[in-house]
């Protein structure tokens, strides 16, 4: 299976131009390479990749604040979703960050991101709220999500 062939590490500037061209693919407003490159060498943020063949096929990462962390993106390239890889990838960046001492995770999601659900769900983050129209491309409300306990 693809998935055993993946390595899991931190991610590092070089990576930047294949997250961007994922983030391309699958998001309304994507983060620019450029944006990236400088979250790579940002103290505050934490970044998994999942790489395949030296290419970057998933990634994801959040911002600590203190003993809390923040999910900003996460993605896996729409050749490989549904195939276990988000698991893996998001099980990781939770033993990194961890590491750095946090103990609670936030998140937001659309309602209408069923895999997102999903995944979320497997890591017990519960849906404690809403933003009304926090989408700015469809209006759509995002569910917040928290697990307390990671
Ligand atoms: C969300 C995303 C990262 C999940 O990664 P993935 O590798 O596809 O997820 P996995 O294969 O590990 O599956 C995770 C869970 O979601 C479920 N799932 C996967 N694809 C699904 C789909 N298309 N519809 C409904 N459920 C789905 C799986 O069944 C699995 O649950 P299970 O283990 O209980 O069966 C990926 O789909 C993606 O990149 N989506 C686009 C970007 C995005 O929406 N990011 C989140 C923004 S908040």
């Amino acid at each position: 299976m693809t998935e055993n062939l993946i390595e899991f590490r931190l991610m590092k500037q070089s990576d930047a131009e294949n997250i961007a061209a994922i983030e391309e693919m699958t998001f309304a407003m994507p983060w620019s390479r450029n944006d990236f490159w400088k979250e790579a060498i940002n103290d505050n943020a934490i970044y998994v990749v999942g790489v395949l063949d030296n290419k970057v096929i998933a990634y994801g990462g959040v911002w600590v604040s203190f003993e809390e962390a923040q999910v900003t993106n996460i993605a896996v390239h729409p050749d490989y979703r549904s195939q276990g890889i988000g698991t893996k990838l998001f099980s990781r960046l939770i033993e990194e960050i961890k590491k750095r001492g946090v103990t609670a995770l936030t998140l937001e999601v659309r309602p209408s991101n069923e895999a997102a659900l999903k995944l979320y769900e497997k890591f017990n983050l519960k849906s404690v709220g809403r933003r009304k129209g926090y989408y700015l491309d469809n209006g759509e409300d995002a569910l917040i999500m928290w697990n307390t306990k990671i």
